[in-house]
């Protein structure tokens, strides 16, 4: 699908030039925005404040930022000088939470890619010098790192691994879902991940955390989001066995790997990255744009009613009362899954090459994310809540987050595709520098059409270096197809 061809039906951000006529496009469209009208900058603003954790650990200020992979480790799961520039970008931006810096997986079978970071005993050193680096890289760019707190995402990819070949998926899957099986040509006889085998997975978990602390992170991400191995216990309701049915049961992957966690690297402070919602998979319909792929009863919508295309929060509730239980306080939230459902997922104007065209205004899917975490972050105070979906807002971010903050929606703003274009937007926030315009993300997708096509990711639209890589003239006659 060209981007080229298409004209969306709804107004562009950029050209919503005022804030006057922006909150009027909200009004006619019917969503509902914090939004802040005067910006504070230095020590007063809500984006400066701090928190310390139960833990010790200290946040020196409320940007954080989003786990995103590259596509671009070595086979052998190494970091390369790509992954390196882009964690560097990560530490200068000036958010005090790295929340991740992206998923890494905790053995072979279950990485996303064949290029995906992979945690063992042969990278520790790697992962040490990446730690080392984000942690230099801040302390020249702002004199310390007491108030950094630099976390690992911890994966398994299970429906979506792709481990030895770009072109080739070697699902491990919890239960058979209809919708899913059928797209990704999984038979009915495909086989299930065990629970003998789940029982070893955990172990390894807990293995690549004792690496990750070795390393010097001071915290992991059990990821429990957008369709991967964690995310999928949670709609194992017709799983057999000790690791499906009751939420019990659903959880008791998250509770076996903070177990062990607990007992075998001490100390390490332990995060979840939750997918709060989940809706139908979506498939192009009339125009291209995303229908559901089922309408009527849909059962496997963790967080969202049996329309498929609404949220219900009483099991996400449930779930995180678990989190609670286990002492966890890092919280991020997000929603669906970039492979069935991208626009509730990363709202966008242009779709990836393998989604459809926008099935409404992208302001809804941020406004959705918006109102659920701050649905979340009033039931349960005591977390520390990092929020997502924040980067279609564009010109707006600063004033809506802003809003999200003072009002107490979310804790902390978490940026995504925003740092790969405009990796510096926290600091020109919190100095009230004005924006960059011209390094503002408009959500083009091809940080995520590029590896859909076996490609690095980057911002190759609006990064001066991924622009003059070989691989964007690659992408762009991709793009023409
Ligand atoms: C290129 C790319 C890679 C991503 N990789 C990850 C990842 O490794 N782990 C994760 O939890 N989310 C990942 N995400 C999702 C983002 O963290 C974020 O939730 C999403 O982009 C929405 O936030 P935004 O609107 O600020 O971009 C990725 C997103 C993009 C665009
Ligand atoms: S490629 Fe660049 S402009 Fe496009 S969505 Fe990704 S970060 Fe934004």
């Amino acid at each position: 699908m060209s981007s080229g061809k298409y004209k969306p039906s709804f107004p562009r951000v950029a050209q919503l030039k005022t804030a006057e006529q922006f909150q009027h496009h909200l009004s006619e469209e019917g969503i509902d925005l914090p939004f802040a009208e005067n910006l504070i900058a230095g020590l007063e603003s809500p984006f400066a404040k701090g928190h310390l954790l139960r833990s010790g650990n200290r946040i020196g200020n409320a940007f954080c930022i989003l786990p995103m992979e590259g596509w671009d480790g070595t086979t052998d799961g190494k970091p390369t000088e790509l992954t390196k520039r882009r964690w560097g970008n990560f530490a200068r931006s000036g958010a005090k939470l790295l929340w991740g810096c992206e998923a890494v997986a905790v053995r072979h079978d279950g990485r996303a890619n064949p290029n995906q970071l992979l945690m063992n005993e042969a990278n520790l050193s790697d992962f040490a010098s990446l730690f080392q680096l984000i942690q230099e890289e801040h302390r020249t760019e702002f004199g310390k790192t007491d108030d950094l707190l630099t976390g690992l995402q911890l994966t398994h990819s299970g429906r979506f691994c792709k481990p030895n070949s770009k072109n080739q998926m070697e699902p491990k899957i919890l239960y058979h879902h209809p919708i899913l099986d059928k797209k990704f040509g999984l038979k009915e006889d495909y086989p299930l991940f065990t629970d003998a085998e789940i029982d070893e997975l955990v172990e390894d978990y807990v293995k690549a955390a004792v690496l990750a602390q070795k390393a010097g992170f001071q915290f992991l991400d059990i990821k429990h989001c957008h369709g991967y191995l964690g995310h999928e216990f949670l709609s194992a309701y017709e799983r057999e066995g000790k690791y499906g049915k009751s939420m019990e049961n659903r959880s008791r992957f998250l509770r076996e790997i903070t177990a062990g966690i607990n007992t075998e690297a001490p100390g390490l402070e332990i995060g979840v990255r939750l997918s709060v919602f989940d809706w139908v998979p979506f498939q192009k319909g009339p125009e291209e744009k995303g229908v559901p792929s089922a309408n009527g009863h849909y059962p496997f919508a963790f967080g969202g009613d049996e329309s498929g295309t609404n949220e219900n929060l009483s099991e996400s509730f449930e779930f995180l009362e678990e989190l609670k239980k286990l002492g966890i306080e890092l919280l991020c939230t997000t929603a669906g899954s970039p492979y069935y459902n991208p626009h509730i997922q990363r709202p966008a104007l242009f779709p990836p090459s393998d989604g459809y065209l926008p099935p409404e205004d992208p302001l809804h899917g941020v406004a959705r994310q918006i109102r659920v975490t701050g649905e979340v972050k009033a039931a349960f105070p005591e977390f520390y809540v990092v929020g997502s979906a924040y980067s279609y807002l564009q010109e707006w971010l600063p004033n809506v987050a802003q809003e999200v903050l003072q009002t107490g929606k979310a804790d902390s703003i978490g940026l995504g595709r925003m740092v790969l274009s405009y990796p510096e937007m926290p600091v020109d926030i919190l100095a009230g520098n004005g924006l960059k315009r011209q390094k503002i993300c408009r959500t083009f997708s091809d940080c995520t059409t590029a590896p859909r096509n076996g490609i690095v990711s980057g911002c190759f639209p609006l990064d001066p270096f991924y622009k003059n890589m070989p691989e964007h003239s690659q992408l762009k006659s991709l793009k023409e197809i």
